[in-house]
């Protein structure tokens, strides 16, 4: 068993040394120091602080929300390797008792996770099925609540395979309350393309319940820039907004048909909107990325729209590099008076997405 202590952070594959970068540039701005691991592939990083005091500030400090890389996040406290083939959940008391003190206590929640890769699916069954047997053990042991609650603390059990498991613990803040940090959405069958699920996650992971109910009223207007066929559109409308579709493509019929759409053949870098002031602007254009942001830059400023939700694509090599620097200017332009949000969300592929939102 090895005690060395790290934050343990997992992202989509393949996005390793992005986080890995996001990590050393989030500690360094807290001023805090270290170093991370990582290999590519493994969907994890570990960051490594030099003292056990900066551990436990970026633990308190460093918010799940501010990473736009990480999916999950979390304070690691002990490492099973080899984990045993049999009497799993015995091991995992029996590896957390020497650390009962540091444990919050009672915790919320504890999640059995794996990372998002092929040696992570082959575990993925097991974990889903290990929770359940440990989570009876921990309430027997008094370390977990009786009631599962996300506002409060979790233990994270990360299996990488089935040889190895890292255990870890989080605030609220820290981590993400579902499993791997995956919110799972079921694909709405009316909308025309997958693509709708990357806007509903959006809504749901980076907009607060008040900020949704203010902007999806009854009559409220949006402009989708690139908007074709619809997937965008459809989140919107079926939220009761009126939308202008902006794209020279086909939009789906049946959006059309609702009523709530009128469509532009136009080049959404051109245009203006119809209606006067809306008060959502969203973009999923396959586009620069500097572009882009400097559109939604020019909408806000302008006043063409009260607030954005857009897409940043990102086929180049130095992806968090990219995203920093975009940020940076969207922050030094805009942050008096909005809140920017960013996360690689599940549904993201070779991009992430920024909402851009008045503040209250
Ligand atoms: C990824 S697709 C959008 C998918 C859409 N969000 C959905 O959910 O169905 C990108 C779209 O951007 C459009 N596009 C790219 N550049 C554009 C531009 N300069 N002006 C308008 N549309 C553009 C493309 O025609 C394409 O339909």
């Amino acid at each position: 068993m090895s005690n060395t202590h790290f934050i343990l952070a997992t992202c989509r594959s393949g996005y390793e040394s992005d986080l890995a970068a996001e990590m050393v540039a989030k500690a360094t701005e807290l001023g805090v120091y270290g170093y991370v691991q990582t290999t590519k592939g493994t969907g994890s990083v570990h960051y490594h602080c030099t003292s056990e005091n900066d551990l436990n500030k970026l633990s308190r400090q460093l918010r799940i929300d501010d990473v736009v890389f990480a999916r999950q996040m979390f304070t690691h406290l002990v490492t099973i390797d080899p984990l045993p083939a049999s009497q799993r959940v015995e091991a995992v008391l029996a590896a957390l008792l020497p650390h009962a003190d540091a444990l919050p206590k009672p915790l919320g929640q504890v999640l059995v996770e794996h990372p998002d890769t092929d040696s992570g699916h082959e575990v993925a069954k097991f974990c889903r099925k290990f929770a359940v047997p440990l989570r009876q053990a921990l309430r027997k042991a008094k370390l977990l609540s009786a009631k599962e609650t996300s506002s409060q603390s979790r233990l994270h059990i990360f299996m990488p395979s089935f040889e190895q498991l890292f255990i870890g613990v989080s605030t609220a803040a820290q981590s993400h309350p579902q499993n791997n940090g995956i919110r799972r959405l079921k694909f709405p069958s009316a909308a025309p393309s997958r693509s709708t699920l990357k806007l509903e996650e959006a809504i749901l992971e980076l907009l607060t319940e008040s900020q949704r109910q203010q902007l999806f009223r009854e009559g409220a207007r949006a402009v989708d820039l690139g908007a074709c066929p619809g997937g965008w559109t459809y989140q919107l409308v079926s939220r009761g907004m009126h939308v202008e579709a902006v794209d020279n493509g086909a939009m789906a019929e049946s959006l059309m048909a609702t009523g709530q759409v009128s469509y532009f053949a136009a080049d959404g870098f051109k245009y203006k909107p119809e209606y006067g002031r809306a008060q959502l602007l969203v973009c999923d254009m396959i586009e620069r990325p500097d572009r882009v942001a400097a559109l939604m830059q020019k909408w806000l400023q302008v006043g063409y729209t009260d607030a954005a939700i857009f897409n940043l694509k990102l086929p180049m090599k130095k992806r968090y590099e990219t995203v920093a620097e975009l940020l940076k200017q969207l922050t030094v332009a805009l942050a008096s008076q909005y809140s920017i949000v960013c996360k690689q969300l599940y549904h993201n592929r070779d991009e992430v997405t920024v909402a851009i939102m008045p503040k209250a």
